[in-house]
């Protein structure tokens, strides 16, 4: 089984990828959260620096890019060939309104002419520079009927992977990923696909291994934030949460985000957002957490986080 890290803009950034692959093993690759590349820039300073290799060492890194521009994408993919990357991902899952507005990520999907003209466009591209494009979506924008024609698009086209996130636009991140869609896809797939969507735990994985009978590659998101074990658990190196590496985890990221962040408050945010995750870690501890998702000091929240993780 191969396991991948999903994107996740403003959480897997490259201080996360390292702190994490510093610690923890068993991920096939991470993906990068999006560039978005525009009529000026193929990418903003920042989204360069996220990527850059130097930031990525050791990392098996699939920079993402999210437009509805051809020619914006291959800028954009020139760039990152020139920086040694040899495949890149597109996104068309964003279910962000400002970004769907825009006919972007799962803005897109409606649209299907100008979609495969678009794939036609950065297809070309690929065989020619021979770097490989793989996919992101969900089954549609308005209703997952449309994944029917999706995947015929999509199999017209020499995409590496495609990675399935089975819901559509307005589910967002909620409620039960649409199965019986993604067994639409294994039936009628020629590209290789990787399942995404709602892996918490290893029973939601044999859940699923149940339904779909195999599972060759998945992309864990949410599910890997909230326990960072969860890639070693579902390859069989150990069954529990090991708190000390936990521990390890935390400490790296809070150092890290101090040297680049300020002021405190906004590094607070940060570990906040991850603690928000990371509660499940803590049964039973809900009134320490409650007070860590609103402390707004360092020495009151280290104060919490170290009772929590001695
Ligand atoms: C905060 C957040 C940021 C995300 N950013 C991206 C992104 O930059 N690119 C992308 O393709 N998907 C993004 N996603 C979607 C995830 O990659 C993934 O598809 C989604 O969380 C479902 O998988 P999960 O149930 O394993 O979390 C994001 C999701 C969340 C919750």
């Amino acid at each position: 089984m191969k396991i991948y890290f999903a994107p996740m803009e403003g959480v897997t950034g490259y201080i996360f990828r390292n702190a994490y692959s510093g610690i923890y093993g068993h991920i096939d690759k991470f993906f990068a959260p999006f560039i978005a590349p525009s009529e000026s820039s193929p990418m903003t300073p920042r989204e360069r620096k996220d990527i850059t290799p130097e930031n990525n060492k050791g990392i098996n890194l699939v920079p993402q890019i999210l437009t509805c521009r051809s020619d914006h994408f291959i800028d954009a993919a020139k760039e990152l060939q020139s920086m040694g990357y040899r495949e890149i991902n597109f996104n068309l899952g964003c279910p962000s309104g400002t970004v769907c507005a825009k006919g972007k990520g799962a803005g897109f999907l409606p649209e299907t002419s100008a979609l495969q003209r678009f794939l036609d466009d950065i297809c070309s591209y690929s065989e020619s520079s021979g770097i490989k494009i793989s996919v992101k979506t969900r089954l549609g924008y308005y209703d997952p009927e449309e994944f029917y024609d999706l995947i015929d698009i999509f199999n017209a086209f020499p995409i590496s992977e495609l990675i399935v996130h089975p819901r559509i636009r307005s589910d967002f991140y909620k409620g039960d990923t649409r199965k019986e869609y993604y067994a639409y896809a294994l039936e009628h797939s020629k590209i290789p696909l990787v399942y995404n969507g709602n892996i918490f735990t290893c029973e939601d994985y044999d859940e699923l291994l149940i339904t779909f009978g195999k599972l060759d590659t998945i992309m864990l998101g949410r599910g890997l934030i909230s326990d960072p074990s969860l890639a070693d658990k579902l390859k069989g190196f150990g069954s529990e949460t090991d708190l000390k590496k936990f521990r390890r985890l935390h400490d790296t990221l809070y150092n890290e985000y101090q040297k680049v962040m300020s002021p405190d408050i906004n590094v607070l945010y940060k570990m906040r957002e991850l603690w928000s995750y990371w509660q499940t870690l803590f049964d039973g501890k809900e009134r320490d957490i409650k007070r860590l998702l609103k402390a707004k000091k360092y020495a009151d929240y280290e104060d919490i986080v170290y009772r929590l993780l001695p």
